[in-house]
């Protein structure tokens, strides 16, 4: 991993800004960890001239510099599971994956209820991250659903939104009550919607799949009542919701009747929702009949559901993409289905998996990027420093090659968590470099730094 604060003078690039409206061919030049000027053709000031080994280049001809990806919802796992995954194993994979900040989820052990531990959590990311790490904090104590947690505390520490997420808050009192607050601080709750009586102690999704091996389902319902519920509860609270890992078409319809009425709700999908259907959990023999990384919560659904996700990030109804990044142990998901842990580790695929709905037509390439960017960015009130290449905001980059075909191979990961349903998956598009608050945090080994210069080597 590659980390230094650089002048850098990235040129010939295709640079998407969707903030901005920008998409054009041209230069960007970084300074002192901040975008000094983007698009046309930067000539050098005599103080930063090319050549003179103060400013290096990087030819990013045939590449897409776009601002670095943001991720809304990943788990860490530290504190208590470092097992599964640490801070700087997490974070590094974040950089691979294009990712310049990632949201870090309170399901940690303690979890992330009090000042003190977020406190924690801030410093050993400033020791042990190369991306921006922004916590989330507890709604309720102890994820219990009992007691609110000190909401302003948490605020005051620095947490970026609330949540229980892993375990909806079934109480519809405590619920408004935490709305209330959340709207008084000005942060958004990211809302884990499922009613635990319906989901029942499913495995996946209830349909025919799970009919016909007679597995326990999860209905899209579970998560639509509770999408209904917490709707209508920011309607009355008048605060500022966000829905994580929408995965059921009832679910859309819901968010986009609630934005038309005006309602403050934000939403996001991810990329397995996106792409994988519930067939994905049953392998061929001579395979374990099982594939229990396939296993995740909300269950992957059904094709009609994946077509209303895609719609709905089209017409705007589904803001952002994230990861809902869960890394496990081998021991959590080399078991039975019943026993295996929900989640799929996902930040180092997000890029390359995406990019097959842009292959398809599916969405815009304009469209991935401004839903990995600046849309998440606004959702925790950072546009003005994360999800946009604009001129004096602080240097967070991703630079692309679409083209580019890899075949995924866990055992690479930088992630603890090798569980993907992805493993030899090939994709087209890569992310070659991210450029963390003016640092390089990653590099494709293609694009090698040689005195004083960042050339390409090869674009295949
Ligand atoms: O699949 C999931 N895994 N869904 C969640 O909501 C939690 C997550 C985890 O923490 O492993």
């Amino acid at each position: 991993m590659n980390k230094e604060a650089i002048s850098l003078l990235i040129h010939g690039g295709r640079i998407i800004d969707p903030g901005q409206g920008m998409d054009q061919l041209g230069d960007l030049l970084i300074a002192e960890g901040r975008i000094l000027q983007v698009g046309g053709t930067v000539i050098l000031s005599r103080s930063l001239e090319r050549g003179e080994g103060k400013v290096k280049n990087l030819d990013a001809t045939g590449l897409v510099v776009c601002p670095g990806f943001v991720d809304l919802h990943c788990h860490l796992r530290e504190p208590g599971f470092e097992d599964k995954e640490t801070i700087a194993t997490g974070t590094k994979a974040a950089a691979i994956g294009g990712f310049v900040a990632v949201c870090c989820m309170a399901n940690t052990e303690p979890p992330l209820d009090n000042a003190a531990i977020v406190d924690w959590v801030k410093r050993k990311a400033s020791k042990d991250s190369v991306v921006a790490v922004l916590p989330i904090g507890c709604v309720t104590r102890g994820r219990k659903g009992e007691e609110l947690t000190d909401m302003a505390g948490l605020a005051e520490a620095g947490v970026v939104a609330f949540s229980d997420d892993g375990d909806p808050v079934a109480s519809s009192q405590l619920m408004r009550r935490a709305m209330e607050y959340s709207r008084d601080l000005g942060l958004p709750i990211i809302d884990h919607c499922e009613d635990k009586g319906l989901s029942d102690n499913g495995i996946i999704n209830e349909g025919q799949i799970s009919a016909k091996l007679g597995l326990k389902g999860i209905p899209a319902t579970a998560e639509e009542v509770m999408v209904a519920r917490d709707l209508t509860l920011a309607k009355m609270t008048k605060s500022r919701l966000h829905i994580a890992h929408v995965s059921a078409k009832g679910s859309v319809e819901l968010i986009r009747h609630a934005k038309e009425e005006g309602i403050s709700v934000t939403a996001e999908v991810t990329p397995h929702h996106l792409t994988l259907t519930e067939e994905r959990i049953v392998r061929e023999p001579p395979n374990k009949p099982f594939d229990t990384n396939a296993k995740v919560n909300p269950p992957l659904r059904t094709k009609e559901d994946i077509q209303a996700l895609i719609k709905g990030l089209k017409d705007g109804v589904i803001d952002a993409i994230a990861t809902d990044h869960a890394p496990h142990t081998v021991a959590d998901k080399n078991c039975g289905l019943e026993l295996a842990a929900f989640g799929i580790s996902g930040l180092e695929t997000a890029f390359g998996c995406l990019m097959s709905l842009v292959h398809q037509g599916e969405i815009s390439l304009t469209q991935l990027i401004s839903k990995l960017t600046c849309e998440p960015a606004k959702v925790i009130g950072r546009n003005g420093e994360l999800g946009t290449l604009r001129a004096g905001a602080p240097a967070n980059i991703a630079i692309l090659n679409l083209d580019q075909e890899w075949i995924v191979n866990s055992r690479n990961f930088a992630s603890k968590g090798k569980n993907t349903p992805y493993d030899g998956y090939q994709f087209k598009g890569k992310v070659m470099a991210t450029i963390a608050n003016g640092e390089i945090v990653y590099i494709d080994h293609s694009l090698v730094i040689a005195r004083n210069e960042v050339t390409k080597q090869s674009h295949v």
